[in-house]
């Protein structure tokens, strides 16, 4: 009968949304060397709580995700980047010109809440020349170690950066929306801790490989 074919149409659970992964991306060659044990969220200080790193504040907060939207929590996230003058505090930081700031350390890392939560509290990092035609647009690496997962790693660029048309790593993404999953809006917010400085907000939906839509 028409009508049960219709009711039947009618009743079927919607098919659970699918999340897009977030792209992967290099770590690149600036990774901190030594065992991080001094450092945490907060970017901002490093070992004098009155002396602040140089550069625009900047809040960075966001949830990890599996592809069918699940929280994925206790989760270690690491991010590091080039300070407010394109300097990484890396010996392998090649651009000696570019000076360092003591009071960066340039590596943070937490843990992801009950809901995948995490947050991080820095300084929006300068451009660098990666060679003599590649400057790099600003950007802060991230890196993901679920537990008892293996780690994994992008790139997070900020919105209207005129570099980020220019930049090789992001021009390799396969799409535009691709592109859009890892560049983040920096606006100014009364949510922000600090109504003065300026909250991006990442998600990062970790892909499994090899599992699609059709096999999950
Ligand atoms: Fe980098």
């Amino acid at each position: 009968m028409a009508a049960s074919a219709l009711g039947f149409a009618a009743t079927r659970p919607a098919m659970a949304a699918w999340l897009e992964a977030t792209p992967r991306q290099p770590a690149g060659p600036f990774y901190h060397p030594m065992e991080p044990l001094s450092v945490d969220n907060d970017l901002l200080y490093h070992q004098d709580p009155e002396s602040r790193a140089d550069g625009e504040v900047i809040y960075i907060r966001g949830r990890l995700l599996d592809q069918t939207g699940k929280p994925i929590k206790d989760a270690r996230i690491e991010i590091w980047q080039a300070n407010a003058y394109g300097r990484y505090n890396q010996p392998r930081h090649a651009n000696s010109n570019l000076p360092l700031d003591p009071n960066f350390f340039g590596f943070g890392h937490t843990l992801t809440g009950p809901e995948g939560h995490y947050r991080f509290r820095s300084i929006k990092p300068a451009p660098y020349p990666d060679s003599s035609e590649w400057l790099r647009p600003p950007h802060i690496h991230f890196a993901v170690i679920p537990e008892g997962g293996s780690p994994w790693s992008t790139q997070m660029y900020f919105a209207g950066e005129a570099l980020n048309k220019r930049d090789f790593l992001l021009g390799n993404l396969p799409s535009d929306a691709a592109r859009e999953r890892v560049i983040v809006d920096f606006q100014t917010t009364e949510n922000a801790p600090d109504a003065r400085a300026k909250l991006g907000e990442l998600d990062i939906v970790l892909g499994m490989p090899g599992v699609t839509r059709d096999k999950a």
